[in-house]
């Protein structure tokens, strides 16, 4: 008898822990999607605020400024300055009232030897770069 209610209070304990452990393990299961709209957000460029800031630390430091800045070594490229602002504003050709005249659009959407950046140098821009920078000059290109 004290043998059958030992094995009642037996299993009821073994329930209660495997309750108690499965709770945490339901928690962490449910964590990482959580977590993973997060990060891809913050991955895509078209989460990330329509401004010049933007443009400048996705697009123009990892696949221009290394041609495009005073120090380059192609002198035709380093008197193209696309920093800072103030400066990038003055090609006028590139902020025209239909976007797709604009010849930064122009430049980076071409598929021959005069793309931007140049084929020699790499990859041409994603389409999600480059609807940004469409976004951006409809936008009225803000700082
Ligand atoms: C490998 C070096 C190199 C890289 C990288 C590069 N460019 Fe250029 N870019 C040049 C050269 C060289 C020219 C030609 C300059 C000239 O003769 O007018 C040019 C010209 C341009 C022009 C035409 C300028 C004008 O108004 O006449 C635009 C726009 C341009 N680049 C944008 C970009 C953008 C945007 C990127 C990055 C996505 C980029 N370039 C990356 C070398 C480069």
């Amino acid at each position: 008898m004290l043998d059958r209610i030992s094995m009642i209070f037996c299993s009821l304990l073994i329930l209660v822990l495997a309750l108690a452990c499965s709770k945490p393990s339901n928690n962490s299961d449910s964590n990482p999607p959580m977590a993973q709209p997060t990060l891809h957000s913050q991955d895509s460029i078209a989460n990330l605020p329509l401004t010049y800031a933007t443009f400048l630390s996705q697009i123009l430091q990892p696949r221009c400024l290394h041609c495009h800045n005073p120090q380059g070594t192609d002198s035709d490229a380093a008197q193209v300055l696309l920093f800072p602002y103030a400066t990038l504003l003055k090609h006028k050709s590139w902020f025209p009232e239909n976007i797709e005249q604009s010849k930064l659009i122009k430049m980076i959407t071409r598929t021959d030897e005069y793309r931007m950046p140049p084929p020699e140098d790499g990859a041409p821009l994603s389409n999600e770069e480059i609807q940004f920078i469409r976004q951006w000059l409809l936008a009225g290109h803000p700082e």
